[in-house]
């Protein structure tokens, strides 16, 4: 199991003042923060960062959201990174989503859902490479 995820605080979250909240929630789940960055995605990139999901109904959606606004992503260290902070964060759907996950207490929406999180440990390191240089991780 890797040690590294990628995460971004979606813009409706960051845009509503609730980053400090759910950076808490993260280190206090025993994530370190090796990165971090507030930054407005282009089309482009969200659109190339999402480019898995291409042909589902809610890609344009999902782009427009997602560059629509500033987010904050990061790159957070701890043992079993990637499936621990997936269950941190809960369902996909908030109201799915289980009690205490940073989505049921900060998700909007299905599509506006505060947070993302890598799905597998390939994806954290293609997702922090896409985001941060060598130089930008401590
Ligand atoms: P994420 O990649 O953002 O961590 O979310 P996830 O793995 O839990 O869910 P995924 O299936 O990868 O979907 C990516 C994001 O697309 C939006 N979505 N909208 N309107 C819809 O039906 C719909 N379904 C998904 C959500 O923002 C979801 O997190
Ligand atoms: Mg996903």
């Amino acid at each position: 199991m890797g040690n590294i995820t990628f995460t971004m605080i979606k813009p409706e979250a960051v845009a509503a003042g609730k980053s400090g909240a759910i950076l808490k929630r993260i280190e206090e789940g025993g994530f370190r923060i090796v990165a971090m960055k507030k930054i407005l995605l282009s089309e482009e990139k969200a659109g190339k960062f999402y480019e898995v999901h291409k042909e589902r109904p809610f890609y344009n959606e999902l782009v427009e959201y997602m560059s629509g606004g500033p987010i904050i992503a990061a790159i957070l260290e701890k043992e079993n990174a990637v499936t621990d902070f997936r269950t941190l964060i809960g369902s996909t759907n908030p109201k799915e989503a289980e009690k205490g996950t940073i989505r049921k207490e900060f998700a909007t929406s299905l599509a506006m859902n505060a947070i993302h999180g890598s799905d597998s440990d390939e994806n954290a390191q293609i997702e922090a490479d896409f985001h941060f240089s060598n130089q930008e991780r401590f």
